[in-house]
């Protein structure tokens, strides 16, 4: 049953209502002040249908006064209950005036106005515009916006173009009717790296990344980023920018990473700021795909945005499918698409397990801001990638051409979605829309049925998916199987091809076959899907040296480290065929040093407890880190040699450059040493971090020389030489907690938390320390339930300040089900301290109401 948190009342998909108003133009003005701004604004409505004119109101914004065309309102024309302010309002066209005083020193959830170390800046996705003004605060109200800002700071910014700026006013204009969640305004004193774009059509485009003073040298690679996804998008969709001026800003205290506010995208500055010394390549990375993932929103989310929040995975799948085909294209597509697999197996097959599973467009929420999820980014961009490999690649150009010609300027829907797909290619989506509304990941099972007279091979899918909280019953979806035929000497017998699985049981015949071949299955992974055959090792050892798609000969490495894993987990030895296909990767100068490295990585603890969950088995996290370490110590013996030779071979000279190629040596590099730093104990990772000169092996050498136990005096050196840089700091904080010996991290995370730089309030800082331990899985996780015990005090701390990242953070308890009951007596003890806390958030109450019920 559910436990009494306040505020549970859900919003539902089918409960969805037109606004009975049209908003024709919005006019803000804003007079900045730290604890008291004044914030007046003007909405030019028009009256559509019957009833009040309905607007949401945040608790924390004092209401002054209210006009309707010029005459001011007494209290007897309106009402104002917990967030919303109901009006009485005239027939036909009439402007709204309301004036309201707000507190931006006071805001630690960062949502709506905030100060982020003196430069005033806002968060408005999804409901966080209600906390600057009255407003309706829904996707499908939309209106060109006009902002006057009023300060002494030096540099300010809102959407849209400028229009003048003098004596401490600047206007600006928007002239693409948005909603109120991409507003934004940004006030302080900041430098700007600037650029320029001139787009295909010939407009000149003004982009600037704006920081602190003093990090200019840092913000290269963010502009270097944005110009190259312009261009991108033009090239590959054809899509253009479609203002004067392009503005990024870099902020510390940020709830996630990045927002696509029209014009003015507003950034953790994580994700912009970057040298060699002090970023890692997977921060190159990470920031050169979200630059590129917010861009990408200006037509996929702004353009056309979203008619409510249950149609989120409209802009945000989309947006996340093209940030990856974007990075595909710059990088090496397929070591991306192997990274997001692994990510997708990590956290979205992990969500789906558990409590908070849900469909890519859910139909019901409390609080919106924990539908932010892997499902609905991650999955809901896998769910695109079937779409295509379905319609091929002309289907797809020829929908989404056909989706921003119909669709520009609206705030659309998944109907809408899947209707420009069945009306450019002729299919049929019924079925396939399922991939939207049930949620679980799909267990595919294949058996292979050899006929040697007739030279047939037939092969035979069955589906199932396991249920999920609200959904017993699962009707078969539309499934596309990529599959190979390889000959034993490795020739393709059959190139790629996509079977379309729609049964719950379906077979594939192949003739005219002279021997048996071995089957290539689930290619590119062409579905996000769990699967199921049954292969030995010899098996999966020969695809990992032979197939001829990449995705599908790293996984058959991953299964077949996965399985002697499993094994060791029950006793046995490693095997030796694991050991020995290992060897041949390490040795195979001819393949792409970052696919090499992946190959080389051993599953991590999380994805190895979601393998044995998923088997129905109980995953006990002592055993499996002590597994993994015992497989790790075992290659590096087998391998001592070919190890040190890579780690020499890949040493790179000149100057560090981000480039993928570069990174992918680095990449090679760092993996062979993690594995010898399982036997030499620590002495390689000592030597590397005394003598390299750059942030990625200096934070890799760190986090092996804290996994081993012996980092001491190079976390006091790393501390002393960069105490003063945030960014660095965070990381500082992160690899003790997440690379800690699993019986000692409970400890450090306490330790750390009382250091006097230990500022929890900061997003950032927060995810460092009290992320790190939680994904220390082993660590987090312990027996004696200290972990749980330690995240849930967190918790309730941090809700009294930021119940975004509160509830953030708690799914790491998404998972206490799959373990043993000890654990789970814990878990559960933790979940109900925090549930009992008064005055919960609808956001933590939702997460641990919903994390709790699960049992
Ligand atoms: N729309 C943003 C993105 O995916 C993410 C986002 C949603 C966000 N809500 C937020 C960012 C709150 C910061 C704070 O790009
Ligand atoms: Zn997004």
């Amino acid at each position: 049953m559910n436990q009494p948190v306040r505020h549970q009342t859900p919003t539902l998909l089918s409960d969805y209502r037109p606004y009975p108003f049209t908003l024709r133009q919005t006019r803000l003005d804003v007079r900045l002040d730290p604890k008291e701004t004044v914030v007046l604004a003007e909405l030019d409505l028009t009256r559509r249908d019957t009833g009040d004119l309905v607007l949401d109101i945040g608790a924390g914004v004092d209401l002054r006064s209210i006009s309707i065309d010029g005459r001011k309102l007494s209290s007897a024309d309106y009402r104002r209950e917990e967030e919303v302010l109901s009006i009485s309002a005239p027939d036909g066209d009439f402007t709204l005036s309301t004036e309201v005083v707000i507190d931006p020193s006071a805001n630690t959830a960062f949502e709506g106005l905030y100060l982020s170390n003196g430069i005033f800046c806002t968060q408005c996705e999804a409901e966080g515009f209600r906390h600057i003004t009255p407003y309706p605060d829904r996707p499908d109200v939309m209106a060109p916006f006009e902002v006057t800002i009023r300060s002494d700071l030096p540099v300010l910014l809102s959407n849209g173009n400028p229009v003048s700026s003098a004596d401490g006013v600047a206007v600006w204009h928007d002239p693409w009717p948005k909603p109120a969640y991409l507003f934004a305004l940004v006030a302080g004193d900041l430098r700007a790296v600037s650029g320029d774009f001139t787009t295909k059509s010939g407009r000149h485009v003004d982009l600037n990344v704006w920081v602190r003073p003093g990090d200019e040298p840092r913000a290269d690679y963010a502009l270097d980023s944005l110009i190259r996804s312009m261009k991108w998008d033009e090239d590959t969709y054809g899509r253009e920018y479609d203002l004067d001026v392009f503005n990024i800003v870099a902020v510390d205290d940020f709830n996630m990473g990045a927002m696509e506010n029209k014009g003015l995208n507003i950034f953790n500055s994580k994700l912009v700021l970057a040298t060699p010394e002090t970023a890692t390549d997977n921060d190159y990375e990470r920031i050169e795909g979200v630059i590129a993932h917010e861009y990408f929103h200006n037509w996929t989310g702004n353009r056309i945005t979203c008619r409510d929040w249950f149609q989120l995975c409209l802009k945000e799948g989309l947006t996340v499918f093209r940030d990856q085909q974007f990075t595909a294209d710059m990088r090496s597509a397929a070591v991306k698409r192997i990274q997001d697999v692994r990510t997708l197996r990590a956290r979205q097959f992990r969500e789906d397990q558990g409590p908070l599973a849900h469909p890519v467009r859910p139909e019901s929420y409390v609080e919106i801001n924990n539908f932010y999820t892997a499902t609905v980014y991650e999955k809901g961009a896998e769910v695109i990638g079937m779409l295509k490999r379905l319609v091929g690649e002309e289907g797809y150009a020829k929908a989404l051409d056909l989706y921003f010609d119909r669709h520009d300027g609206d705030a659309a829907t998944i109907e809408d979605w899947l209707k420009v797909f069945e009306d450019a290619t002729g299919r049929d989506l019924t079925q396939f829309k399922r991939w939207y509304s049930d949620a679980g990941t799909p267990e595919l099972t294949m058996a292979e049925h050899w006929d040697g007279d007739a030279g047939r091979l037939r092969l035979e899918f069955t589906q199932s998916t396991p249920p999920t909280p609200g959904q017993d019953e699962k009707p078969p979806r539309v499934i596309p199987v990529e599959i190979g035929l390889l000959s034993h000497n490795g020739d393709e017998v059959l190139p790629s091809t996509v079977l379309e699985m729609t049964e719950a049981t379906q077979s594939f015949n192949f003739d005219n076959l002279s021997s048996r071949p071995v089957v290539s299955v689930l290619r590119g992974f062409s579905a996000p899907v769990v699967l199921k055959r049954d292969i030995d090792s010899a098996g999966l050892a020969f695809l990992l040296a032979h197939d001829t798609d990449p995705f599908a000969r790293w996984e058959a490495g991953r299964q077949l480290a996965r399985q002697t894993l499993r094994a060791m987990i029950g006793g046995q030895r490693p095997d030796s065929e694991y050991i020995d296909a290992f060897g041949r990767i390490l040795a195979d100068g001819d393949a792409d040093p970052a696919f090499r490295a992946l190959c080389l990585e051993l599953p991590s603890e999380e994805e190895i407890a979601v393998a044995i969950a998923a088997e129905g088995a109980t995953p006990d996290p002592d055993a499996i880190h002590t597994a993994r370490e015992d497989l790790a110590a075992a290659i590096a013996n087998a391998h001592e040699g070919d190890l040190k030779q890579v780690f020499n071979d890949m040493k790179l000279s000149g100057a560090y450059r981000p480039d993928a190629e570069s990174a992918g040596k680095r990449s090679l590099r760092l993996a062979a040493l993690s594995l010898l730093n399982r036997i030499d104990g620590g002495a390689g990772a000592a030597d590397l971090y005394a003598s390299t000169d750059n942030m990625t092996e200096r934070a890799a050498a760190l986090s092996m020389l804290v996994s081993a136990g012996v980092a001491e005096s190079q976390i006091h050196s790393f501390y002393t030489e960069f105490r003063h840089i945030r960014l660095v700091m965070d990381m500082w904080f992160m690899i003790q907690t997440i690379s800690a010996e699993p019986d000692r991290a409970v400890a450090v995370a306490q330790e750390l938390a009382a250091h006097s730089d230990f500022d929890w309030k900061n997003p950032n800082r927060f995810r460092a320390l009290i992320g790190g331990l939680s994904a220390n899985h082993a660590g987090f996780h312990r027996a004696d339930g200290a972990g749980y015990a330690f995240l849930a005090d967190w918790l309730i701390r941090m809700d009294g300040a930021n119940p975004q990242i509160a509830a953030r953070m708690s799914t790491a308890f998404e998972s206490w089900t799959r373990y043993d009951p000890t654990r789970q007596s814990h878990a559960k003890a933790a979940l109900d301290r925090i549930l009992e806390t008064p005055n919960l958030s609808k956001n933590l109450g939702e997460m641990i109401t919903r994390i709790r019920n699960a049992s």
